[in-house]
């Protein structure tokens, strides 16, 4: 009789292989099949590389993700895939579905999980959750990202829209993920509101190429990776171990 497995959803961490928790290594080696979004940009093998380091016989397979914005195909390949991962947990057992940072901040484990409960509400789902890429930016640039009563605000640049200035005007900090698309239009937006130097832009945290620019006016007109992010620091524009 088939066994139902239970599905993982696993925060692997920004980049750094060293910045996993003991619980996800754990896992990723007890599981019977590891999978992970296959055209993500470059995430797949960014946490391929993460898992062969701390499971170096895991069962790695892709799911491929199409590159669209049409919804409906879209829907098609997640369908797709839920199926292949319910298939997986009847057959195999426990899966893993891994995710660079952390599997609820931006990511497609969150879709995954939709579509899977969609299809099987029961399906038994244990989420391990990972150090966000943000949080990394703020350790290794020494920037708090709030302090005493500040908010904090999390936000996508990857439409580069109206609610990014909306959101800059009202919040204490915010964190910009996805700046790579719109990095003009998010440059532009943070120097009409003379926050430039109150910017701090990561890009490739934990891996080769890492770079931290405490003043995002040096960016002008600069091309960025896909894993870029910028904090603004609003009230606080003395970094600890700034200048
Ligand atoms: C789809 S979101 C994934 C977020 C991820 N789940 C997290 O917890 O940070 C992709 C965005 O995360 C940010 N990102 C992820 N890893 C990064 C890294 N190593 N360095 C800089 N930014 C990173 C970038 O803004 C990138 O465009």
């Amino acid at each position: 009789m088939s066994r139902k497995g239970k599905l993982y959803g696993i925060g692997v961490g920004p980049g750094d292989p060293d910045l996993i928790t003991i619980k996800a290594v754990r896992i990723l080696k007890s599981v019977s099949v590891i999978f992970a979004a296959s055209s993500t940009k470059n995430d797949y093998s960014l946490a391929r590389n993460i898992i062969c380091k701390h499971a170096p016989n895991a069962n790695i397979e892709t799911l491929p993700f199409p590159m669209n914005n049409d919804k409906v195909v879209l829907q098609k390949a997640w369908e797709r895939n839920a199926k292949t991962v319910l298939k997986a947990l009847s057959e195999r057992g426990d899966v893993a579905f891994v995710t660079l940072g952390d599997p609820m901040t931006y990511s497609t484990f969150s879709y995954l999980l939709k579509t899977v409960r969609n299809i099987e509400s029961q399906t038994d789902v244990e989420i391990i959750p990972g150090i966000t890429s943000y949080q990394a930016a703020a350790s290794v640039a020494n920037i708090p990202l709030v302090q005493g009563d500040q908010s904090l605000v999390v936000v996508s640049g990857a439409k580069g829209s109206d609610k990014l200035l909306q959101t800059l005007k009202r919040v204490d900090n915010i964190v910009i993920l996805k700046t790579y698309k719109y990095f003009d239009k998010i440059y532009e937006t943070l120097a009409n509101l003379d926050l430039l130097d109150q910017s701090t832009f990561f890009s490739r945290l934990g891996l080769p190429g890492e770079e931290i620019v405490r003043n995002v006016k040096s960016l002008k007109s600069a091309t960025t990776s896909y894993l870029s992010l910028i904090i603004v620091n609003r009230t606080n524009n003395q970094n600890l171990d700034d200048k």
